[in-house]
């Protein structure tokens, strides 16, 4: 069977990566539907070498189409996947507005694919931090339990869209060219807020709007976000975690540093190195030696998790540091969104 597939918001930084790995997946594709804002209609993409005109995204647009690969901003989704699944398409979604639905899996295949078959037409991509977390921490929670985490993000600009991608770039020219950047943010720390803050030459602890116990939203989510793809609860108690959520003047792919805690004390960061060397998805680039460790200019453009800086916290047996890099637009998004739509399909659901 071949695939009729929608990319609802392909032109933007995610969008447009989600028709690259679409070109590079295993699905067979029959005929693909490039959809946005009235404003990119017109528009020529290509797919596979073909010219595609981009359509205004309507009702409609998904009549007769199989899978939506999504990353629109969650009111788009809101609005549009109902009609999607209305029409019998399976929608991927990459935006927030379906991941804590307790009937739509959320899911990071070499985590949970198993989640994925429990679908009624919408599975959800989770946030980008979360992912390359999960992917990390996963195998070693297989191998010796994992009682706590406790992580803080150094996350590019590129996870806010391609305006806060170009808001940093503006801002970088400015401040070397010696003007005022301060007057012109528009969109960092996040379009939901009121203020705008400069990321050039700065730090922003502030992803997502802010929740009333102080927590940023993004922080909210890469808690309860891994405890349901752990755990296929979302206030499970038995892993804690905790997060803070930084934006970095990095273009793409995030860096994380991880503190966890295992259940077994005697575990020894070789142990760990062993089961992380074989884990799905993972890439091991740990040899301090050599001053080799992830960073991300390396990991831009690859769909792998790179994981090094393996420590033990010498007073606290089972404690242990890591830091993990990954590509936030492709495993990330866009190819843990495709990865997904690959399993479905290779499943046998959809
Ligand atoms: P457009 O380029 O026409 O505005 P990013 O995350 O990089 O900001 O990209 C957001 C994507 O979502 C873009 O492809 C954008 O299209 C699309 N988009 C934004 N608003 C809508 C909408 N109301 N309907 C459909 N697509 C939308």
């Amino acid at each position: 069977k071949e695939y009729n597939v929608a990319i609802l918001g392909a032109t933007g930084a995610v969008g447009t990566r989600m028709i690259q790995q679409l070109e590079q997946s295993t699905i067979p594709v029959k005929n693909v539907k490039l959809l946005a804002s009235a404003k990119s209609a017109g528009k020529q993409l290509s797919f596979k070498g073909q010219p595609v005109t981009v359509e205004e995204t309507t009702p409609a647009s998904f009549d007769g189409v199989d899978i939506v690969l999504s990353s629109a901003g969650g009111s788009v989704s809101k609005k549009f996947l109902p009609e999607a699944v209305k029409r019998g398409a399976v929608c991927v979604d990459n935006t927030s507005a379906f991941r804590m639905e307790p009937d739509v899996p959320l899911v990071v295949p070499e985590v949970n694919e198993e989640a994925l078959k429990d679908h009624h037409g919408i599975v959800a991509n989770p946030n980008c931090s979360t992912i390359q977390m999960v992917v990390a921490l996963e195998p070693i929670r297989q191998a010796f339990g994992l009682n706590q985490i406790i992580v803080s993000t150094y996350q590019a600009a590129s996870g806010a869209g391609q305006s806060a991608l170009n808001e940093l770039r503006q801002e970088s020219q400015d401040y070397l060219d010696g003007k005022d950047m301060k007057a012109d943010a528009k969109i960092l720390p996040t379009k939901g807020d009121k203020k705008h803050y400069p990321l050039a030459f700065n730090l922003l602890p502030q992803i997502d709007v802010f929740e009333d116990d102080g927590y940023s939203h993004e922080e909210w989510k890469m808690i309860h976000e891994t405890k349901k793809i752990m755990l296929n609860d979302m206030n499970a108690k038995d892993i804690k975690v905790t997060a803070t959520c930084v934006r970095v003047p990095v273009p793409i792919a995030h860096g994380e540093s991880i503190y966890f805690t295992v259940d077994d004390p005697t575990v020894t960061v070789d142990q760990l190195r062993a089961v992380l060397k074989d884990a799905p998805g993972v890439v091991l680039q740990d040899d301090p030696a050599h001053q080799v460790y992830p960073q991300p200019i390396n990991a831009v453009g690859k769909r792998d998790t790179f994981v090094g800086r393996l420590r033990a916290d010498e007073e606290t047996p089972g404690a242990f540091n890591m830091w993990v890099v990954a590509d936030n637009l492709l495993k990330g998004a866009a190819w843990n969104t495709v990865e997904n739509a690959e399993r479905l399909v290779a499943n046998g659901l959809i």
